[in-house]
């Protein structure tokens, strides 16, 4: 296994991109931060996803998680 981590959260897919060359480039292991319930990713419902981020943000829970072995976690947001 490699000693970096590339940790990586995205929607739309803009930040997968940027972690996955950054990952590339340095031989860092990679791992996509996942919420419980995947999110919405038609660019067109944001402001409903918004909505929803920010509520969920306001429960201070955990909703985030890095599914892989050994990654296994819950983030407070
Ligand atoms: C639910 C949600 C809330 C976001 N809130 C903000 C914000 O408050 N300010 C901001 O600059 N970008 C915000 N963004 C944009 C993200 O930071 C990011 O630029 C965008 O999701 C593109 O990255 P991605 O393709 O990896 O998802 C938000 C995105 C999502 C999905």
């Amino acid at each position: 296994m490699a000693k970096n981590l590339v940790l990586y959260f995205s929607v739309y897919g803009t930040a997968k991109k940027t972690a996955e060359e950054i990952a590339r480039q340095t031989g860092a292991d990679l791992v996509e931060i996942e919420p419980v319930t995947p999110y919405d990713s038609d660019r067109s419902h944001y402001n409903a996803l918004a909505r929803l981020a920010k509520k969920e943000h306001s429960r201070k829970r955990g909703i985030l998680v890095a599914p892989e072995d050994g990654f296994a976690c819950s983030a407070q947001v």
